[in-house]
């Protein structure tokens, strides 16, 4: 099929890719030039795995453009992966979509299938279709298709996904997206194809990270009852995941999630309640919960230094969300470090990947400017925990849990390490002169 993808994140270029791998004809618009034009060079906005071999793979099926008005004019299916941020208050902002389905309306020329893959509040995709029943002269079939893939494994999140959703309840459309999908609904993918109605499929998507963002609150609050009574998280979650009704993944305490999907679409779930005159009150204390766990490293080291951090010397490892991924939305790391240098703390940073300017980013969120001087960045551990008076880990990178644990306490100041990760386990400290704090365990 004739197939164009609107937008070139992680959601639109993914799917693009992966489209053109089972074999359509896929052309992926993007309004900033300098992405386009590195894309068409093999150089990928994103740090994901697998993603530029298949880019090289299809090459002959893929095109990469800013002319939204050619590649508007007549393929079979548009796909929609534009950004939906957050708004100040919470809501999610369809300026994207909306500059996009704008966009087609004015070049289509002929009968067509918009797929919106983006996370947007349910009866966008409703709305959308009447815009094009009073902006375009062509019949539109909006269907939603939601997005389930995860940053760092997203080319295998898409290929081999858990499910295909497809929300329709036109027949020219559902039959358009059988065909389509019907590469990856056969061997060797088998990926199980649900069709509903539209605002059902919405619907999934924000369920879906809703529940999987709760059941981190979940463990997390667990982890901090776990602290008191003297249990081990690590255990405790083991243990409960052998339940298949429970299951053993998104079991992780931690530092809390973070990245552009989680934090944003509990939010905007919560907001989707109110104006419907629900208080989501287990969404609400899920973001609650989170907020507060975010910060749980800086109060550990306050306890630590009876609330004296003014002038210390603090090593930060891990600045992405996650690990496998160089993206710091939400990273909890960045806003820790805001608090600290705000606290004329001496911040040194280490990441394996995320190696871009961050004092730009630092400087605007800092009260005082000139605090952001108190802020660099290493490319080695070694140099970054040299000579500091406390280890604050945030991201569970795989050269930070091999690291060898005797190095800190030959190169650090004062040897503290606290792990917002469980990267370590308390036994690898023994005896070796390391403080070491981790998250449910004491
Ligand atoms: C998430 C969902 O997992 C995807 O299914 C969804 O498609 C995507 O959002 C989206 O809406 O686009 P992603 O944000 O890439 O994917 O990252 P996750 O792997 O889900 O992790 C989110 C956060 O939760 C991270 O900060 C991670 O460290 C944290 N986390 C995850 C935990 O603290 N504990 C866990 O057990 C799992």
């Amino acid at each position: 099929m004739k197939i164009v993808v609107a937008g070139t994140g992680y959601v639109g270029l993914v799917t693009g890719v992966c489209l053109s791998n089972i074999g359509h004809y896929v052309t992926c618009v993007d309004n900033n030039v300098e992405k386009i034009e590195n894309l068409k060079q093999g150089i990928l906005p994103i740090f994901e795995e697998g993603l530029s071999e298949l880019i090289e793979k299809n090459k002959t099926r893929l095109i990469f453009t800013t002319d939204y008005t050619t590649a508007y004019k007549n393929p079979d299916v548009i796909f929609i992966g534009v950004g939906t941020p957050e708004n100040q208050d919470g809501t999610a902002n369809l300026t994207y979509v909306y500059q996009v389905i704008e966009q087609i309306a004015t070049s289509l020329e002929k009968d067509c299938t918009i797929v919106i893959k983006s996370t947007v509040p349910i009866g966008t995709n409703d709305k959308i279709e009447q815009y094009f029943k009073e902006h375009s002269k062509y019949k539109i079939n909006v269907v939603s298709n939601p997005e389930f893939l995860s940053q760092g494994s997203a080319v295998k999140d898409t290929l081999y996904a858990s499910r295909i959703i497809v929300g329709t309840n036109n027949q020219t459309a559902t039959e358009i997206m059988e065909q389509l999908y019907e590469p990856l609904t056969k061997e060797p993918y088998n990926v199980p194809y649900l069709k509903m109605d539209r605002r059902s499929a919405e619907m999934v998507k924000y369920a879906s990270n809703n529940f999987l963002a709760l059941k981190i609150s979940f463990i997390n609050e667990i982890a901090n009852l776990c602290e008191k009574i003297d249990a081990d998280i690590e255990q405790v979650s083991k243990g409960m995941g052998y339940d298949k009704r429970i299951g053993n993944q998104f079991l992780k305490a931690g530092i809390g999630y973070g990245g552009s999907c989680f934090p944003k679409d509990t939010k905007a779930l919560y907001n989707i309640g109110k104006e419907n005159n629900i208080e989501l009150e287990i969404v609400k204390a899920c973001i609650s919960v989170n907020n507060n766990q975010r910060m749980l490293l800086i109060e550990k080291l306050k306890k630590i230094y009876n609330n004296n951090i003014k002038g210390l010397n603090i090593a930060v490892l891990g600045l992405t969300f996650k690990a496998n991924t160089d993206d710091i939305r939400e990273s909890a790391a960045i806003e820790n470090i805001v608090t600290l240098l705000q606290e004329e703390v001496t911040i040194k940073a280490y990441d394996p990947i995320y190696n871009k300017d961050l004092t730009k980013i630092l400087e605007s969120k800092l009260t005082n400017k000139e605090l952001v001087k108190k802020f660099s960045f290493y490319n080695n551990i070694d140099n970054a925990i040299k000579n500091t008076d406390a280890v604050l880990i945030f991201t569970d990178w795989y050269d930070i849990k091999k690291y060898t644990v005797e190095k800190y306490a030959l190169l650090m100041n004062n040897p503290i390490v606290i792990d917002g990760r469980n990267c370590y386990s308390a036994n690898q400290f023994k005896n070796k002169n390391i403080k070491y704090f981790s998250i449910g365990r004491n």
